[in-house]
C-alpha cells in the first residue's frame, strides 16, 4: 500500500518495512555489543513503541528485563503547563542500566520529562533508543543515543504511530500529505 486514508487526511509511504527492520537490526547490533555487561531493563513507552520494542528485543542476545510504562498528560494545576506523569515503573531500577525505547522524539520535551523521572529511581545509568527523530525540531541537549531515522518535521503514521488512535497496526511508516 502506498497511500492511506484516515479521517480527513491521506499519507504516503515513507519509510517500508524492509528499510525498518534493516535499521533496527543495526541498532540491536549496537547494544549487544555495548551493553552485554551490563544489568539492562529496556522501558517501552507505551502505546507508540510497542511494535519497535518487540523487533529490537527479540534480537537482543544477552540477558535483560523488559518492562512498558506509559506517559499520562495531564494539566498542571498552578502553572497551566502539560506535567507528563510515568505510570507504571513497578520494577527495581537503582543501580541499572535502563534502555529508554521511543517510537518518536519531536522536540524533545516528553523525553526530558521521562528522564527526569527515571532518574529518580537512581540508575546507574539511562540510555535512550528512538526509532525515529525529527531532527530539524528537536530541542534538547540529551543525547539519543540510538536512532533509526532521522526525519522531516512532517506528521507521520504507522509502525506504532498514530492519528486519532489509528494507523498503529501498518507495518511501513507514512507521512502526511500537503493539503494544499
Ligand atoms: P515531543 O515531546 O515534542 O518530543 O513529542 C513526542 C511525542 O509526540 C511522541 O511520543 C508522540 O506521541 C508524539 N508525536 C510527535 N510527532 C509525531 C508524529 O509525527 N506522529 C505521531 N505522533 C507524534
Ligand atoms: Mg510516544
Amino acid at each position: 500500500m502506498s497511500e492511506i486514508v484516515i479521517a480527513d487526511k491521506k499519507f504516503s509511504l515513507l519509510l517500508t518495512s524492509e528499510k525498518i527492520q534493516q535499521q533496527i537490526e543495526l541498532i540491536a547490533e549496537l547494544m549487544n555489543d555495548d551493553l552485554k555487561n551490563h544489568e539492562v531493563i529496556f522501558i517501552g513507552i507505551l502505546n507508540g513503541a510497542f511494535m519497535f520494542a518487540a523487533d529490537l528485543l527479540k534480537r537482543i542476545q544477552f540477558n535483560a528485563q523488559v518492562s512498558f510504562v506509559k506517559v499520562s498528560s495531564y494539566q498542571g494545576l498552578e502553572s497551566g503547563a502539560k506535567i507528563k506523569r510515568l505510570i507504571g515503573i513497578d520494577e527495581e531500577l537503582k543501580g541499572k542500566t535502563v534502555v529508554i525505547l521511543e517510537d518518536i522524539i519531536d522536540t524533545g520535551r516528553t523525553i526530558e520529562d521521562i528522564i527526569q523521572q527515571i532518574k529518580g529511581y537512581r540508575p546507574e545509568q539511562i540510555r535512550i533508543a528512538s526509532l525515529l527523530l525529527k531532527h530539524e525540531i528537536f530541542r534538547s541537549s540529551l543525547t539519543i543515543d540510538y536512532v533509526g531515522f532521522k526525519i522531516p518535521n512532517r506528521f507521520v503514521i504507522g509502525y506504532g504511530l498514530d492519528y486519532l488512535g489509528y494507523g498503529r497496526n501498518l507495518r511501513n511508516i507514512y507521512v502526511i500529505e500537503d493539503t494544499d
